[in-house]
């Protein structure tokens, strides 16, 4: 059955904010951030500590953690890709990171120039280094990406996702999220590897979905996902985003499609659906360019 309520994590930020090409000035990110906190989005994905030539979007990553550290009551986790990464996250007093590698080869030399066994190697590194930097203080989450698809390899094999996976979850992550990125994912493809998931030890509880929306599918992938027992979502403010080093990734799920869905189930969020349109919105009109969010067109035309 469905539960009574979905923690939404918020990528807006980082997933959101990564591949846009005009720079966005550090104030606009923090307060980008501080207004999804204060529509009641609890975890928000703030930056990412990746090497600065690789993502320039987010070579402030270190000034948007040092604007934000007076905010309360929301964990703004960071992406951390390797020990250079985890040094300057801790540096500016991070405790809550997530590490990512690729379920497919291709991908994994592309974004993270390392084999699968090599990005594993060096996640490995940056979990070890921050329990010796603070131990159980630091939550580290998981992402593995192209878990259904690849654009150079096609379709992405359930046991390869569920071995990069499960390798994840053992080294310590205390969830990991299922990455769909480049969106071409369906409900059924979902429940089978949910249910891999289950059959390899791994309950849904410790799964998180992160869908993009590429192909249309992402809200009907997550009610599959939520029917098969995960109860965090992955979505972006106004489906701002993409990857840089993903060939026909578009943006996330919309937090506000997401948040309108879970509603219209009795599903309780915590989101206050009003305060976080006039936040896509209002980062719309930086960007110059309107939200591809159909629930924010549909609210704000009202
Ligand atoms: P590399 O070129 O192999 O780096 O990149 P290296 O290890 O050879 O190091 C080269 C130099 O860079 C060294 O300096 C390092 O110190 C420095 P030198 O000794 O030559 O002076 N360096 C760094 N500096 C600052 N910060 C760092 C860092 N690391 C090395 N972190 C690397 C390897 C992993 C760094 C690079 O490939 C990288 O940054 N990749 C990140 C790509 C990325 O951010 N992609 C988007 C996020 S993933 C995503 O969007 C998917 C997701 O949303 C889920 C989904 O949708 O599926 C999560
Ligand atoms: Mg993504």
């Amino acid at each position: 059955g469905l539960p009574q309520s979905v923690q939404i994590y918020e990528v807006g930020a980082r997933d959101g904010l990564q591949n846009e090409q005009r720079p966005v000035p550090t104030a606009v990110k923090t307060e980008f951030i501080t207004r999804l906190a204060g529509a009641g989005l609890t975890t928000v994905e703030a930056t990412s500590f990746v090497h600065p030539k690789w993502v320039p979007q987010l070579a402030d990553a270190g000034e948007v953690v040092d604007a934000l550290r007076g905010l309360s009551g929301v964990r703004l986790p960071v992406l951390v890709p390797n020990e250079a990464g985890l040094r300057r996250a801790l540096d500016h007093g991070v405790t809550d990171i997530a590490v990512f590698v690729s379920a497919t080869e291709a991908f994994s030399r592309r974004n993270l120039n390392r084999t699968v066994a090599e990005s594993l190697a060096m996640t490995e590194q940056v979990i070890t280094g921050a329990r010796e930097a603070g131990g159980d203080r630091i939550s580290v989450r998981g992402y593995v990406s192209m878990c259904f698809g690849d654009p150079w390899e096609g379709e992405t094999s359930i046991d390869a996702v569920v071995g990069v996976g499960s390798r994840l979850l053992e080294m310590g992550c205390y969830e990991l999220s299922l990455g769909d990125t480049i969106g071409v994912g369906t409900p059924g493809h979902v429940r089978r590897l949910i249910a891999a998931f289950g059959e390899a030890g791994h309950p849904a509880s410790r799964l998180a979905v992160h869908f993009h929306d590429t192909y249309g599918q992402a809200l009907a992938n997550t009610l599959a996902a939520l029917q098969s027992g995960v109860r965090t979502v992955d979505a972006s403010a106004g489906g701002l985003g993409g990857c840089p080093y993903a060939k026909s990734a578009t943006g996330n799920l919309a937090t506000e499609d997401l948040v309108w869905q879970l509603h219209g189930l009795g599903i309780d969020t915590g989101v206050d659906l009003d305060a976080l349109v006039r936040t896509s919105l209002w980062m719309a009109d930086h960007l110059g360019r309107p939200s591809p969010s159909r629930v924010v067109r549909a609210l704000a035309a009202e």
